[in-house]
């Protein structure tokens, strides 16, 4: 669905960036880098549906609906897209907290690059996730009804998002001879339900006057492994990969001295240690990396 859906809402932020460019220039910044993160997600996830559509032809016929559906939806008024953008963000910042708590059960045995695709969009989720809402709301101080144009772009990002992924997901079973399998089925019914869980009450809260997506506590894994971006070979490392050992963490420099196990050590934390379970103490190597009391604050 991202090579339909992410090129709709950064035409739509594209375009509304004129209208208070004068007014915030900081937020207009933010907006072309988001505009640009999100075309470039658009890309990668292209080529992906490509290699997917070469190996299963019947999947075209998905992409084409998921074409047609967004282009309809690219016709409403610039307000409903940039509505729409907002609660896009909403879910897919959810999406990033619910796999947050499912990395080693999701993708432990799951192919390598696909998990790094889709690991790093949810990563580059996070990062940008307040821009589609500020975007929104200076807009939203020029038209009649905000309020209501935002409950309707929420509600439609999460119905469209949510039945693509059901359909995309039914069809991949099919295409992959596990339609039939209850394990599948029962895996599907529990993921979604767990999702719907996490989706909601953020929904709810995203709508209140007070709310402002910057007091959502992020995530902890996501944010460290995106540090290791490499800018001169823009490269990201494998997700999970042992040759992390031979990554030196950006954060590490900034946040005191450099524990005697390298980084990877986070890499064993991280295998060991979920912040949501577990007790920090006895732990002392998570304590150099996370803010637990921040977590033990968040939203959740
Ligand atoms: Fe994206
Ligand atoms: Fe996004």
């Amino acid at each position: 669905m991202m090579p339909h859906v992410e090129p709709l809402v950064a035409r739509s932020v594209r375009l509304a960036i004129p209208e208070f460019e004068n007014d915030a220039p900081d937020l207009a910044k933010d907006a072309r880098s988001y505009v640009r993160q999100e075309l470039e997600h658009h890309k990668q996830h292209a080529t992906f549906n490509e290699r997917i559509i070469t190996v299963h032809p019947g999947m075209a016929k998905i992409d084409r609906l998921l074409g047609w559906s967004f282009e309809r939806l690219g016709r409403r008024s610039l307000a409903f897209r940039l509505a729409f953008a907002a609660g896009f963000e909403t879910v897919a910042y959810s999406g990033a907290r619910w796999t947050d708590d499912r990395l080693h059960k999701l993708f432990d045995d799951a192919d390598p690059v696909a998990s790094t695709l889709f690991l790093w969009h949810l990563a580059e989720e996070i990062e940008h996730k307040t821009v589609a809402f500020d975007v929104f709301a200076i807009y939203a101080e020029k038209v009649r009804f905000a309020k209501l144009r935002q409950l309707s772009g929420l509600v439609t990002a999460a119905v469209m998002l949510s039945m693509f992924a059901l359909i995309g997901t039914w069809a991949l079973m099919i295409a992959q001879r596990s339609f039939f399998s209850p394990r599948a089925h029962a895996n599907l019914i529990r993921w979604s339900l767990s999702f719907i869980f996490e989706v909601m009450p953020l929904m709810a809260v995203s709508l209140l006057p007070s709310h402002h997506p910057r007091t959502l506590t992020d995530p902890a894994w996501m944010a460290q492994w995106l540090a290791n971006f490499n800018e001169a070979t823009g490269q990201i490392p494998i997700w999970n990969d042992l040759t992390w050992s031979a990554i030196e963490a950006p954060r590490q420099a900034d946040s005191g001295p450099v524990p005697e196990s390298g980084w990877l050590e986070g890499n064993r934390v991280l295998n060991e240690f979920d912040p949501l379970t577990q007790e920090p103490s006895g732990v002392s190597r998570v304590d150099d990396l996370l803010d637990l009391e921040e977590l033990r604050r968040s939203v959740r």
